[in-house]
């Protein structure tokens, strides 16, 4: 038997990557990727790569122009293709049914209409987008009542890469989850799928489920790494009214095996494009299921994390003497975490706001984001002098009242703050979003430094 040829449908921040891993890893796989937008289709071929990852770079080179070929003729290269893996986006409606909770699914059925109109033969078609449980039931209606001479086999393959450790999470993954029909059909292709990643990937981390265990299992396991980050934040904020210490409590609980030191680190707030998604997709499902209590729950998590960001918008203002009117304020960090130039639904969107609201002049500075990025993502398409991006930290910080890290990117740790320091109006402030400074070296230059769930100043004896 021939290798399957290998498609996917979308080049963006899962596509590229994962597809590119497969090329490198199965030389002999021909893996096409296709996106309907031409710019990233080039970026891709031409670079810089559209997508920032560290590690990324070479993994594609390493398949580029061999096996790897990145095309905007979409159709093309579905009619070549026996395994189609959709990788579009499914971003949350804004408007209609469901309005700021459920999937938009426009993309993937325009996906499966797209697929169903050149098929010919057998496809095993991937679902590997984030998508509400029994979407694999629409998409092959859709793609039955269209094709006229395709057969096929829908399986739920989600994806559990993080942005910034995507090279390193596809390389080394904790599970591949592959979901399937329980026909011998859809075992086949269940089988065909996970020949796949068996590469590279031992056996016993291929789990295989029914196609609805794999969908709704992506969807619960951001919910609970979320909901993680949800419960040490609201603790934050009980550690910073009784004195106790975030990171020493994190690292407390942390030591209980059944509980785990992972994802216990407070912070001005999640971001990316997925986890607030998600969870409100979970509670439309839930709500559409007759469930509100399990909503409720679940939304509470994306609850907190609003609370949370706002929350350190206004210590940063009540800190700065209640005002911030006509003050400037340095954010170091715009990205939604370090490593990834993505900024959807970065906290430091809604801090820029908040302050800028509050009248204050930000002037922004991110390693890697673009300043026509920070701009779009803060102000949308209007103008507003009181935002600014700087090209490096300490042109940031400048001048500045305040600086507020938002972003754990690694280069802060290193900056000169004692130079910083002596450029800022005084008192200095420093508010850590991410608590990773050295805070007690930044006191003794002089900085005021607030971080996320310490007492301001540490208390050494019990009064
Ligand atoms: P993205 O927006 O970066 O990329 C999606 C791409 O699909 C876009 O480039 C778009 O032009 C393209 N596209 C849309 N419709 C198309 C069509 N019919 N044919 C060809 N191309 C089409 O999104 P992303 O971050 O890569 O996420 C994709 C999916 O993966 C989402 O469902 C997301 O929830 C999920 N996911 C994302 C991550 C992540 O870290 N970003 C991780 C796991 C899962
Ligand atoms: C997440 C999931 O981790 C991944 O499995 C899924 O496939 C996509 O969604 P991602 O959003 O890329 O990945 O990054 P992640 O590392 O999960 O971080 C998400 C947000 O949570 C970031 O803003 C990060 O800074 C924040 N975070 C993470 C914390 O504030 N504290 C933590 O302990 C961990």
């Amino acid at each position: 038997m021939p290798p399957p040829r290998i498609c996917c449908l979308g080049a963006g921040y899962v596509g590229g990557p994962t597809m590119a891993m497969i090329a490198a890893k199965c030389p002999d796989l021909e893996v096409i990727v296709t996106d309907m937008n031409e710019a990233r289709i080039r970026a891709w071929n031409e670079g810089p790569l559209p997508v920032y990852e560290p590690g990324l770079e070479e993994v594609v080179k390493k398949a580029r122009g061999k096996n790897l070929r990145f095309t905007a003729d979409v159709k093309s290269a579905l009619q070549a293709a026996d395994i189609i893996f959709v990788c579009v986006g499914t971003p949350t409606k804004t408007h209609g049914v469901g309005a700021g909770r459920a999937a938009d699914l426009t993309y993937v059925e325009a996906a499966a209409r797209m697929i169903a109109e050149v098929a010919e033969g057998a496809k095993i078609i991937v679902e590997k987008s984030t998508i509400p449980v029994r979407t694999a039931s629409a998409m092959l209606t859709i793609l039955r009542s269209n094709s006229k001479n395709g057969t096929f086999q829908v399986l739920s393959n989600p994806e559990f890469l993080a942005e910034g450790t995507a090279v390193a999470d596809l390389e080394n993954p904790d599970r591949i989850l592959i979901g399937g029909e329980q026909t011998p059909e859809g075992r086949a292709a269940v089988e065909k799928v996970a020949a796949i990643y068996a590469r590279w990937i031992p056996r016993d981390r291929i789990l295989t489920t029914n196609l609805w265990s794999a969908e709704l299992s992506k969807l619960v396991a951001n919910a609970f790494l979320a909901q993680r980050i949800s419960s040490i934040n609201s603790i934050s904020a009980l550690c910073e009214a009784t004195g106790a210490d975030v990171e020493e409590v994190a690292r407390a609980i942390g030591r209980d095996s059944r509980i785990g030191p992972k994802f216990l680190k407070a912070s001005v707030g999640f971001g990316g494009s997925c986890f607030q998604k998600d969870i409100l997709n979970l509670v439309y499902l839930c709500e559409h299921f007759g469930l509100p209590e399990v909503a409720a729950f679940w939304e509470s998590v994306v609850k907190m994390n609003d609370w949370q960001k706002h929350r350190f918008s206004a210590r940063v203002v009540r800190e700065l003497f209640s005002t911030v009117r006509g003050k400037s304020i340095a954010v170091l960090g715009f990205a939604f975490k370090k490593d990834t130039n993505d900024t959807r639904e970065s906290a430091a969107i809604a801090v820029c706001r908040d302050l800028i609201k509050e009248g204050a002049r930000v002037v922004v500075y991110d390693p890697r984001v673009s300043p026509t990025q920070i701009c779009a993502e803060v102000l949308g398409s209007e103008k507003n002098p009181n935002l600014a991006v700087a090209t490096s930290a300490l042109e940031a910080c400048h001048g500045a009242h305040g600086v507020a890290v938002l972003t754990e990117w690694d280069e802060f740790k290193t900056l000169d703050f004692q130079k910083i320091h002596d450029g800022m109006q005084k008192p200095a402030f420093l508010f850590d979003g991410r608590n990773l400074l050295p805070h007690e070296n930044l006191r003794e230059m002089g900085f005021k430094v607030f971080a996320i769930g310490k007492p301001p100043v540490p208390s050494a004896a019990v009064s």
